[in-house]
């Protein structure tokens, strides 16, 4: 393994395992990377700046409103400029002040201006990984596309046993290898995908809608970017942020999205449709408010349209994947699915199941394609759902080189 050429930005926040700090450092010089130390002031309480200073050669980072520097205009450079940055060890307060965009010091400043790939090595207490707070905060890091390596268990600290230790220095370096050489397997490829639920609106109020968050779709139009795809991402309303790169076409009602979906699949050679379509829409929108109070109201709805049969119907060589969410017999139901609707791959999971599907950050999907095939994968993050899903795509166009277009 080498790093050489590579510019690395290594953040240290204030955990006992600060001093493991330093050893990362040795080795990432050791294996030829130029590294800029940033401390944060409690992480200066466990180690000096001058150990790092000494062993990575540059000056250390510490106050991001010395006067004697400029190091408020530097930090900007300093994440243009970097192809990775780790902080080890991270507490569960930099996760905190991670996941939720503060910036009230140079490396919080820093997570916030890079693009680069962003690896979160933490080390705390036992007990607080598990907390509620630190969980929530990991999976939107993850959600966005941070790498928040799973911390050790062992003997801690305090003296007390459990997870929280910093992961070992060999896995902080193998990861980083893997994010600064990163599959480029869907260069050339256009995706088209769809995310999120869509809204049909009733009067100008009320809508019909389902309890779609839109995560899948973004983590796959994300995980595509990441691995040199163009992606068109056309959504339904989320409270997502659409992935820097991707062209967003924002919609509201299945019909919008329709044709938002048609207008694009001449460009495309995957379509993947994530969204959950509302199946239904009002057959009149009342375009004044309707009263409320009347008993025994009756709306009568309408079928809305097909988009994924649609498709299916009327696309040249495209690769087209349908997901198929159900409560009961899912793969039965999904096999029809795929087989209605003449699709090349359908990825069914069971919303019936907490904690995975609609609303989660997790998915435990099987990917059912039409030349038989069925892969059941476990639970995992919908970022890793997606790269699987991705990898499958590849694999059947392998396959059957003219599925997908090169
Ligand atoms: N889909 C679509 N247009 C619709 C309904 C669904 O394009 N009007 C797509 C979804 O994006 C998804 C797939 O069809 O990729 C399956 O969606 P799902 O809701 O599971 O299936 P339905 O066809 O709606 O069947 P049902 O609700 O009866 O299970």
């Amino acid at each position: 393994m080498t790093l050489a050429g590579k510019e690395i930005i290594l953040g240290v926040t204030g955990s006992i395992a600060a001093y493991k700090a330093v050893y990362l450092l040795r080795e990432l010089v050791r294996l030829g990377a130029g590294v800029n130390v940033v401390l944060t002031e409690h992480a200066q309480k466990f180690v000096g700046p001058l150990t790092f200073r000494t062993l990575s050669g540059r000056p250390v980072l510490t106050d991001l409103f010395d006067p004697q520097t400029d190091a408020a205009v530097e930090h900007v450079e300093l994440a243009n400029r970097c192809h990775a940055l780790i902080v080890a060890p991270a507490t569960a307060n930099l996760l905190a002040k991670a996941a939720h965009g503060i910036a009230d010091d140079f490396l919080t400043t820093l997570l916030l201006a890079t693009r680069a790939p962003v690896l979160i090595a933490p080390a705390m207490d036992a007990g607080m990984w598990d907390h509620p707070a630190v969980v929530a905060n990991v999976a939107t890091l993850r959600a966005r596309g941070v790498t928040v390596l799973e911390p050790d268990a062992g003997e801690l600290a305090s003296r007390l046993a459990g997870k929280g230790r910093l992961p070992e220095i060999d896995a902080i370096l193998e990861t980083l290898q893997r994010l600064l050489s990163p599959l480029r397997d869907l260069a050339g490829q256009r995706l088209l995908i769809t995310a999120g639920p869509t809204r049909e609106p009733i009067d100008p109020v009320r809508y019909l809608s389902n309890r779609s968050s839109g995560k899948m779709g973004y983590a796959l139009a994300l995980a595509g970017l990441r691995r040199g795809a163009e992606v068109v991402l056309v959504s339904g309303p989320t409270s997502q942020s659409p992935p820097a790169g991707a062209v967003f076409v924002p919609v509201e009602t299945a019909e919008e999205m329709r044709e938002a979906v048609l207008q694009h699949l001449a460009w495309a050679t995957i379509v993947i449709k994530a969204a959950a379509v509302a199946d239904y829409r009002a057959r009149e929108a009342n375009a004044a408010k309707i009263k409320s109070k009347q008993d025994g109201l009756t709306l009568e709805l309408a079928a809305t349209p097909d988009i994924l049969k649609e498709v299916a119907a009327r696309k040249g060589d495209q690769f087209v994947v349908g997901f198929a969410a159900e409560t009961h017999e899912v793969k039965r139901h999904a096999r029809e699915k795929l087989e209605a609707k003449r699709i090349d791959l359908i990825v069914a999971n069971d919303v019936s199941q907490k904690g995975i599907g609609f609303e989660a950050d997790d998915n435990q999907v099987t990917l059912l394609d039409r030349w038989g095939g069925a892969i059941e994968l476990p639970r995992m993050p919908k970022l890793d759902v997606a790269n699987a899903v991705l990898d499958r795509i590849l694999a059947l166009g392998a396959a059957k080189p003219a599925k997908v277009p090169r």
